[in-house]
């Protein structure tokens, strides 16, 4: 999986998955993530990224179960190992766990989050 990150790390159109409530989400998501990347040695924007990761994530399911949405097992797992990678950090940030979380939310948006367009 290789989407393009966008520079300066800012939601765009291009990851619209058409459920408003999830894309005003992931535009927080961006936002936490630029603000860590801003102040790698800020550990309150960390845990903010840690809570709003885990309130998207809890979201998410919350429409797979209420969709019986068919890939909501192997999505969820997905979620888990990102949140408790997330919970797992401590300020500062290097500049690859920067890169890795900038890169990991725009795959799983593009490569997996896309797939449940139109099933929830
Ligand atoms: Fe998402
Ligand atoms: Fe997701």
């Amino acid at each position: 999986m290789g989407f393009d990150v966008p520079e300066p790390y800012v939601w765009d159109e291009s990851f619209r998955v058409n459920y408003d409530n999830i894309d005003t989400e992931h535009q927080g998501l961006f936002k936490a993530i630029f603000d860590c990347s801003k102040a790698p040695g800020d550990g309150g924007k960390l845990s903010h990224l840690a809570t709003v990761v885990g309130a998207h994530f809890a979201t998410e399911e919350k429409m797979f179960a209420a969709a019986n949405y068919s890939d909501a097992a192997s999505h969820t797992k997905v979620h888990a190992d990102f949140l408790a990678k997330v919970k797992g950090l401590s300020a500062p940030l290097s500049d690859d766990t920067v890169a890795f979380a900038k890169n990991w939310l725009v795959n799983h948006i593009k490569g997996t989050d896309t797939k449940y367009k139109g099933k929830l």
